[in-house]
């Protein structure tokens, strides 16, 4: 059994199985983000962590398990239900529109959801005109520091320019709980390290949850890890604790990662 923090985190999960088939993703899992916290989800191939991703998201429905919201039990949200909750994600395919501009990308987040009506009745009188929505998409890629990049095309983007779009775009809604699919994916050293600073800014708004595979990618800005493999938590902890874990070590080396 692990230990719950006293304070209410903003999300936790406990007991979380799900199988494809005969195949057992995921084996009684749990996993707690505090406010303003940066926790990272790491593990091999194959280990899990996108499954449990998709299941805070609502791109699966666990066989079973618990949700939390401020310490509030509910299901696990649809994903209809995400901007209303507070949560908002970005995918490991980046998934841009090439012939539209970098601005035209950032809002159809937005817009999408108000068309749909999949927004809050609040929200959406926030953003029902296109000029509210521009505005709203201009400050989400300045807050990437991508503002630069609004009127170019899309499909002209270096890969990790994609990469802060696709952020900026989950930022319209204006979460409260961040969660990022291999956000480092792909990106040189550099680009690295611009994104763990981007990561560490908005903390200061926000809570993050990171899935990498690479564990040195997300030593430096994660307050917290968890380990999977096999679709269950070996390890949990601060990142020195989980680096030295023979568990964690044993998962690595066994995969060649
Ligand atoms: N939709 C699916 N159908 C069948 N098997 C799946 C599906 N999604 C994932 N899996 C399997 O579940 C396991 C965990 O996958 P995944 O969560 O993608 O791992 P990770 O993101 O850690 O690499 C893998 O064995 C994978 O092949
Ligand atoms: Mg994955």
């Amino acid at each position: 059994m692990h230990l719950m923090s006293t304070k209410t985190a903003a999300l936790h999960v406990e007991g979380v199985s799900i199988s494809f088939g005969g195949l057992r993703a995921l084996n009684d899992v749990y996993l707690e983000i505090g406010s303003n916290e940066v926790v990272g989800l790491i593990g091999p191939n194959g280990a899990g962590k996108t499954t449990l991703f998709n299941a805070l998201c609502g791109l699966v429905v666990p066989d079973e398990g618990r949700f939390f919201l401020q310490g509030e039990s509910r299901d696990f949200p649809r994903t209809d239900e995400l901007v209303d909750l507070g949560i908002a994600r970005t995918l490991q395919g980046v998934g841009l529109f090439g012939d539209l501009s970098v601005l035209e990308n950032v809002m159809i987040g937005a817009q999408h959801l108000a068309q749909s009506g999949l927004i809050s009745a609040a929200l959406a009188r926030n953003i029902k005109d296109e000029n509210r929505i521009r505005e709203r998409a201009r400050i989400a890629l300045e807050r990437v520091y991508a503002g630069g990049l609004a009127s170019r095309r899309a499909d002209t983007l270096s890969y990790p320019d994609t990469k802060r779009v696709a952020i900026a775009r989950a930022l319209v809604s204006e979460p409260k709980i961040l969660m990022l699919d291999e956000p480092a994916g792909g990106l040189g050293v550099q680009d690295i390290e611009w994104m763990n600073t981007l990561i560490r800014n908005l903390s200061a708004q926000m809570s993050v949850l990171l899935v990498e595979h690479h564990m040195d990618v997300i030593m430096s800005v994660c307050s917290k890890l968890y380990v999977l493999n096999f679709g269950e938590v070996i390890a949990s902890g601060s990142a020195e604790t989980v680096r030295r874990d023979p568990a964690v070590i044993a998962a690595y080396l066994g995969t060649g990662a």
